[in-house]
Order: structure tokens, then sequence, then C-alpha cells
């Protein structure tokens, strides 16, 4: 597949350095970006062209761009990480461009090849290598994340696919995606919301699924939860996934249950690799329907000794509490496999473990 060459056009206002590392010091989560932006625009016309990476800015929008009215816009989420020797690299960037083309064919967008999609993220972090945070220590989980984004940008109110659309990928260095770091969150039981149906987009990584969920999760929020879980729309029986995470429930006799893939659950890079890490480990994963009353009664018996939540920004964090309005859930403390499995996923992301499946690959 040919390689389309990104023109570079370097900022004239980068941030100066000593305010960068102020940033780097504390990067926080999505809150700083950094000094360029890749781009490449497609028109039903000319396919994709006007490769380009140039300064980090607003975008001029026509404002009956179809993005606005009608959320046809697809998204990604993936770092690069600074090993010790200083090269930086990124975490099977082939699952997120193969997953972009899912996203895009069910919003009815044009397909991005995985050399664009990898080209554009690699042409960034080399443009802004600078801003890959350094980390201190093994605890230091910074990152720059990466978020390749497709809207349609066509000025049009009809309601059907675009003929003009902007791709664009934007860098923020970060660190842990909770606030305090590696501690149990809380989760909110959502009982009147759901996040995808049968049919629609849950599996796409697309806005309109985040927006929907955020109503509960500011539900969970007003009952001072970190997230929010969703049931299934047609049973309200079967756990699904978070706001923005996967979900697994370690049981006493080795087993690790995530939810089995359907229409309306995204498939995580992270819960993925989990279920690798899980099998190395010796444990016996399984993908399969678990419903909220395994979830309460497992907890309760001490047959499921933990339950986490996984994905690109969160990583690997254990859940400490189920709340729901039938109260609350106390989940064990401890935490071991969850621990070791997020563990040996960093170890590998940071380049102190051998990749031993090929995962990894470097940008710079
Ligand atoms: C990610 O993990 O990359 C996501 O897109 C989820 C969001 C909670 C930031």
């Amino acid at each position: 597949m040919s390689t389309e060459h990104f023109s570079v056009q370097p900022s004239i206002q980068p941030l100066a350095d000593n305010l960068r590392d102020d940033i780097l010091a504390n990067p926080g989560f999505g809150r700083h970006f950094t000094d360029h932006m890749a781009h490449i625009r497609w028109t039903s016309s000319a396919d994709w062209h006007g490769h380009e990476v140039r300064p980090y800015g607003p975008l001029q929008l026509d404002p009956s761009a179809a993005v606005l009215h009608y959320g046809q816009e697809i998204f990604e989420g993936i770092k690069a990480y600074r090993h010790a020797d200083g090269s930086i690299w990124t975490f099977r960037p082939e699952k997120n461009a193969e997953r972009f083309r899912r996203s895009a064919r069910r919003l009815a967008l044009p397909e991005l090849s995985d050399d664009n999609f990898l080209n554009s993220v690699k042409t960034l972090v080399s443009q802004d290598a600078h801003w890959v945070p350094t980390p201190d220590s093994e605890a230091d989980e910074s990152s720059l994340y990466l978020r390749p984004f497709m809207i349609a940008s066509e000025a049009f109110l009809g309601v059907r696919p675009a003929q003009e659309v902007d791709y664009y990928v934007i860098a923020c260095p970060v660190a842990a995606y909770f606030k305090g770091g590696v501690k149990p969150v809380s989760i909110w039981l959502s009982s009147h919301y759901k996040r995808a149906a049968p049919g629609g987009t849950g599996f796409a990584k697309c806005g309109g699924n985040y927006a929907a969920s955020l109503l509960a999760q500011q539900e969970a929020s007003d009952n001072n939860c970190d997230q929010v879980a969703f049931l299934d729309a047609a049973e309200n029986t079967w756990v699904e996934e978070l706001g923005g995470m996967n979900l697994f429930f370690v049981f006493k006799d080795g087993r690790i249950v995530t939810p089995r893939l359907t229409d309306t659950i995204l498939e995580g890079v992270t819960r993925d690799s989990m279920l690798q890490l899980a099998r190395d480990e010796g444990l016996t994963p399984e993908e399969r329907a678990i419903s909220i009353n395994e979830w309460r009664d497992g907890i309760a018996s001490g047959e499921i000794t933990e339950v986490f939540a996984c994905g690109t920004a969160a990583v690997v964090t254990p859940i400490g509490q189920l709340v729901s309005e039938n109260g609350t859930i106390e989940h064990p403390e401890g935490n071991a496999v969850a621990t070791k499995l997020r563990k040996r996923l960093l170890d590998i992301q940071y380049g102190r473990a051998k990749d031993t499946h090929g995962w990894m690959t470097q940008l710079v």
C-alpha cells in the first residue's frame, strides 16, 4: 500500500520550554494539547488528500456542517510511551486503525487506510516528541494520549452521509485518568439509561455513544461515584460496559470473565490484551454474558474476588463499590489479579518487559 507523505508546517509559536515542562510535571487528563495536529481531508470526488501536520488551533467549520447537527463523527484513543532509552512507542496501533475503519463504516463515513492512520500518528508524534512525558518511576503512568477523529464537515442540512469529511489527530500529555491514581473506583449502576441497543452504534467509537452516557454519568457523580455501568437495553439484565471502559470479573477458581462482544459493546484494545495476559498468567478467560445478579451474588458469596475496568485511558482500574438505588455493595480489597495484569501491561508498554506478543510499534 502506498504511503502518503505528510507536509509539515511547524508552529511559529510553540509553547515555551518552561511552560511545557510545567504541564508535563502535572498533565492531568485531556486539558493541555501539543503544538501541532495532523489533518487529512476527504471529498467524495478527490478521496483522501492534503496530508499535513500543522499548528494546533481552532477549526473553521461552516455552522451548517453535518457533524454539528447529526453527530456524524468517530474517534480513537491511543497512547505513546517513552522508554528508558528515550525512544517512543505505541501499543497495537493496527487494532485502533481497524476499529476506526469499523466505526467509519457504521457511521457512513469514508474508511481511512491503516497506513494513513499510523502515519498520521507517527508524523505528529515525531513533530511533538518533546511533549511525550518521561516517567520518573514505575508508578508514573504518564504518556502522550492521541485522539484521532473524523468529522462530517460538509455544509449541508439534508440528512445523508456527508460528501466532505476531515480527519485530525490531536495529542495531549496525560497522567492517570481517575484523580488520585490507582485506587479502587466506585461504580453507579444506571437503572434508567441505556448506552446502546441492538442494531445501534454501541460497537462503534462515535461521539453519540458518549453523549448518550453523559446524563447517567452525571447521575453517577451525583451519587459520589466515579463511573457508570450500563445493562443491556432489551432485558435490563446483562452487564455491558462502563461509560468509557470494559469490565472484567475475577472468580476465585481462576476464571476471568468479560462480557462477550455484541453490537452493543465496544471492542477495547486493552480488553483484548487483558484476555491474552490473563491466559499468560494461567487464568482461564471467558467471554460470555454475565448478569447483574451474577455480579451481586458473586460478590456476596465470595465467588467473585475482584472486578476491574480497563481501557486505553483508564489502563486497569479496580472497582471498590457497586452503588445503585438498592444500596451499596462493597468489593473485596486486595485486587491482586488486577494489580498483576496492570503491571504486566504497563511493563510491556513502557519497554520494561519483553514484548512477547509483538504489540509495540516504534514511533520515534
Ligand atoms: C479511551 O480509553 O481512550 C477512551 O476513549 C475512553 C474515554 C473514557 C477517554
